[in-house]
């Protein structure tokens, strides 16, 4: 997926007000180097150094890491995809807010963290878990569905003891890895929905002409109203899973 970095910053700043959270299952010794993988437009990698770290933010996208580097001078960034990090026993942490439902190779993902992460190291994460946001799915499944389109979910949602056997087979010890539900209020009101959609359905809505996708997007809010439209604004059906692991020695 293409990512634009004004909008995310603009729309979706609360998926790094909601990563906030996680700080707290972070090891504040001193001289902790940390990695943040997926950092997008570097909220977190800023919340991370100012704890103490030395952090370098890393991220697929041009476009994140250009914005990540002008929102904060003083940091490192690089433009690296998770499953072929170019580190080799370097962090203490790999810290990773919303990325990895955007990999459908996890176990290419888990084999690049544990090269990247020194012995004992630990991963800190946290990314959307089964069921997550199957209300919205299923709506633009249904809608997209009725004009001959086939959507298949890109995103890998995991159950929890589905995560925790991953891991354990990429040589990690669980320390902690729960599901669980966290309804996410979306900004703008009616809009947010749209919003949502726009951002995170763009490559299926891409194939539609200009007034079929207002159709869909229409549509799907309608399907999606009596579940997640609540007082005056749309709540996301969003279930996470929170993971902290340790890197066998
Ligand atoms: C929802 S954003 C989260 C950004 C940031 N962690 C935050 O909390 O605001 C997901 C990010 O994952 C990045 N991403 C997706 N696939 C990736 C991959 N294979 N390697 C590195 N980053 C990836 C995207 O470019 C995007 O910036």
């Amino acid at each position: 997926m293409k990512w634009d970095s004004n909008v995310y910053d603009d729309k979706h700043s609360f998926v790094a007000e909601y990563g906030k959270a996680m700080l707290d299952l972070v090891n504040r010794a001193q001289g902790q180097k940390i990695l943040d993988l997926g950092c997008g437009t570097g909220v977190l990698t800023n919340e991370l150094a100012k704890q103490g770290a030395t952090v370098i933010g890393t991220d697929l996208s041009p476009d994140m890491i250009k914005t990540a580097q002008s929102n904060y001078p003083h940091l490192r960034f690089q433009v690296a995809d998770a499953t072929q990090l170019p580190f080799d026993n370097e962090f203490d942490t790999v810290f990773s807010n919303a990325v990895f439902h955007w990999i459908p190779n996890q176990k290419q993902l888990l084999h690049s963290i544990q090269r990247a992460l020194k012995a004992n190291g630990m991963l800190v994460c946290e990314f959307g878990a089964k069921n997550n946001i199957a209300q919205i799915q299923t709506a633009f499944e249904q809608v997209t569905g009725k004009r001959g389109y086939c959507y298949t979910s890109p995103f890998f949602f995991p159950a929890e003891a589905e995560y925790r056997l991953l891991l354990e087979q990429a040589g990690f010890a669980v320390m902690h890895c729960i599901e669980y539900d966290r309804p996410t209020p979306l900004a703008d009101g009616e809009k947010g929905l749209h919003n949502w959609l726009c951002q995170f359905f763009v490559g299926d809505l891409q194939t539609f002409s200009e007034e079929e996708k207002s159709e869909i997007l229409r549509e799907t809010a309608e399907l999606c109203r009596s579940s997640i439209w609540k007082s005056q604004q749309w709540v996301a059906d969003y279930r996470r899973i929170q993971v902290v692991a340790v890197k066998k020695p």
